[in-house]
């Protein structure tokens, strides 16, 4: 019937209007598609408010994670991210967080308050004017974990499992933020990416190119523009950025695959990494288009070529600390659907 339809506007129109004009008609169902995706990022994402529940266990988990990353300088800074503290101290007495208390993530909260505190009075550093006792007495009477909020490595037992089965695999692998400022050699990064190119993708059409960044002055812009490693550049000599390419993407309800695919292809980029005993630390690129554009000139990115994720990589150095990032179990993410 589509086809018959088609046939006969073609027959009416002629070729090239038939396809202006359907060439229209797919752009008002792209603007539309698009325009739904921005109204439920607007309706549902933390960006316009806090209100419910989940959103709380976001902003809680980004706050626990700054303290995580904060607890892994050695020494620590005295008295770090003091707002944050308090920011999660208030979250904490929030009526929806006080009724999911059990949950890794509110639990993982309280451990690095609980850490962060004994860890500056051990030092005897003083925060009651934002932390008191009583607030760390009650936080630890809410404890259901005895677990400390960053884990200790030595370059040796990190990559113990990296050769291992798929379990051992998987839970051995850590974001690492500390480097020897050694290079992996050409030949090492080309295996790393065969390797990685075995991720599956839409229709195998294989959308992601990596770049491979080894420029100090570059990686100390690029990280200036991200600035999610603060602190943690300072040997860090090596770079990908994983970027999916919208030239291979033919269809409306594809607009976002680059990012599904991109994902996976991260996803297995980072076990490549693993396995070849290379640290790395992935380094988001939620960022605005003014950030998209500001890379494009710096790296040379052509304008298709969308930025998924940054990955600092290098060789590990001796023995280092990893944050804790507890995870969810099954419990609280697996849904049946009957
Ligand atoms: C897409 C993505 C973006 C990330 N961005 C950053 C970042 O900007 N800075 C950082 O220190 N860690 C970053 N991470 C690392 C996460 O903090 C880390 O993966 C998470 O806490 C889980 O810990 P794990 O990787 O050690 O298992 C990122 C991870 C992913 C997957």
């Amino acid at each position: 019937m589509k086809y018959q339809i088609k046939k006969l506007l073609k027959s009416i129109l002629g070729q090239k209007n038939l396809e202006t004009l359907l060439d229209r008609r797919k752009l008002r169902i792209l603007r539309s598609n698009f325009n739904e995706d921005y109204l439920l990022y607007k309706k549902h994402s933390t960006v316009f408010g806090k209100s419910s529940f989940e959103k709380k266990e976001s902003e809680v988990t980004l706050l626990y994670h700054s303290i995580e990353k904060g607890l892994l300088y050695n020494p620590i800074r005295h008295r770090f991210a003091k707002e944050k503290i308090v920011k999660l101290i208030n979250f904490l007495d929030d009526n929806d967080v006080k009724q999911n208390y059990s949950r890794s993530q509110i639990q993982s909260a309280i451990t690095s308050l609980i850490n962060y505190y004994e860890i500056h009075k051990s030092l005897n550093v003083d925060v009651s004017d934002f932390f008191k006792e009583n607030i760390y007495r009650e936080l630890k009477e809410k404890s259901l974990q005895q677990l400390e909020s960053t884990k200790n490595h030595t370059r040796g037992t990190y990559f113990l499992f990296s050769e291992n089965n798929f379990e051992l695999f998987s839970n051995s692998r850590c974001s690492v933020r500390n480097f020897t400022g050694e290079l992996i050699s050409q030949e090492m990064i080309q295996k790393v990416i065969d390797l990685s190119n075995n991720a599956p993708s839409v229709c195998n059409r294989q959308p992601v190119s990596v770049y491979l960044v080894q420029n100090r002055k570059l990686i100390e812009q690029v990280f200036d523009i991200q600035g999610g490693l603060k602190g943690y550049t300072r040997d860090l000599n090596q770079v990908l950025i994983v970027t999916g390419n919208r030239n291979y993407f033919y269809s409306i309800g594809e607009r976002n695959q680059l990012y599904i695919d991109g994902g996976i292809y991260l996803m297995n980029l980072l076990y490549a990494l693993h396995f070849y005993k290379i640290a790395a630390c992935p380094a988001h690129w939620g960022m605005p288009v003014s950030a998209d554009k500001q890379m494009r000139q710096l790296i040379g990115l052509p304008e298709s070529h969308q930025i998924i994720c940054l990955i600092a990589i290098g060789i590990p150095t001796e023995s280092f600390k990893t944050t804790l990032s507890f995870r969810k179990s099954y419990k609280e993410n697996l849904i049946i659907v009957n």
